[in-house]
């Protein structure tokens, strides 16, 4: 037995009520969250536990044998070929900082192919989808790639890995290069959204290095159902094995930007 694409998105917005109640920017909010650090910069808190939580228990109740790769919990063993990606919060940082952009990411692979993604926000009441083939949607409407094809009136959108302070292959020379080539450059802090605003058209292309699988799962097939190219941020076209890396765009833009990021030496 395999899910539908609605059940994914029933249990991205029932996380998403989770993720709303112990946000600490609404009104009336009296309750500081507890926050713990995976690394000096990489935090987690009580609300990406119990968001997991319920979605973990909601995918063993129905599907007990399938697989799941969950960034708090890890890898829950099951049939490989049924396998659950799932961030319950993508945005730790802004959301432990009351900053409301923030995601729920789940992905559904079948046989070794993604086939269901959903990317919830729940602050706007954004619900990203897309089936293996069939297309992608934000709240059911099709959503597409932009038409830019100028770098010079591109958008782009990045992000930093947590290892950056350690690690010299990041990405901080290619932002300095891209950002005098493209007319901005975002860091929302949300790695599925960013994927999702890509193949809606709000942003014209996405770049990050050592990104994980549950950041990517479904957003990144959502932006290749729009119409985007995705691939890893080398050009190769497998983005999906760890250590993970991507580059996402419209057709137009995506030789351009690689290219940018090919002559480009990390520092
Ligand atoms: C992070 C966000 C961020 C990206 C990081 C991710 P988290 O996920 O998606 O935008 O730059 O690479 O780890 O920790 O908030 O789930
Ligand atoms: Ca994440
Ligand atoms: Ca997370």
């Amino acid at each position: 037995m395999v899910p539908s694409l609605s059940e994914l998105e029933q249990i991205a917005r029932a996380a998403g009520e989770i993720l709303c109640d112990g946000f600490q920017n609404r009104p009336g909010y009296d309750r500081e969250i507890q926050i713990d650090y995976k690394s000096v910069i990489d935090p987690v808190t009580e609300m990406d536990r119990r968001a997991e939580g319920f979605i973990l228990a909601e995918i063993k109740g129905k599907y007990p044998h399938h697989h799941i790769i969950s960034e708090e919990s890890g890898e829950i063993s099951g049939d490989e070929n049924c396998s659950w990606y799932i961030d319950p919060l993508d945005g730790t940082i802004n959301y432990a900082h009351g900053l409301p952009i923030f995601s729920i990411s789940i992905g559904f692979e079948l046989d070794r192919v993604m086939r269901l993604g959903v990317v919830y926000n729940p602050v706007l009441d954004e619900c990203f989808s897309a089936e293996l083939g069939k297309g992608a949607w934000l709240n059911g409407q099709p959503v597409r790639v932009s038409k830019t094809r100028d770098l010079r009136r591109s958008l782009l959108v990045t992000g930093f890995a947590y290892d950056r302070r350690t690690n010299p292959e990041n990405n901080l020379a290619q932002f300095n290069r891209l950002a005098l080539l493209v007319q901005g450059i975002r860091r929302l802090g949300s790695a599925a959204l960013d994927l999702c605003y890509v193949a809606a058209g709000r942003l014209d292309g996405f770049w990050e290095l050592r990104i994980s699988q549950w950041d990517l799962a479904a957003g990144a097939l959502i932006a290749r159902e729009a119409g985007a190219v995705v691939t890893a941020a080398d050009g190769s076209p497998d983005y999906f094995t760890p250590p993970c890396s991507v580059l996402v765009a419209n057709q137009d833009l995506y030789p351009l930007i690689l290219e940018a990021i090919l002559n480009t030496a990390f520092t």
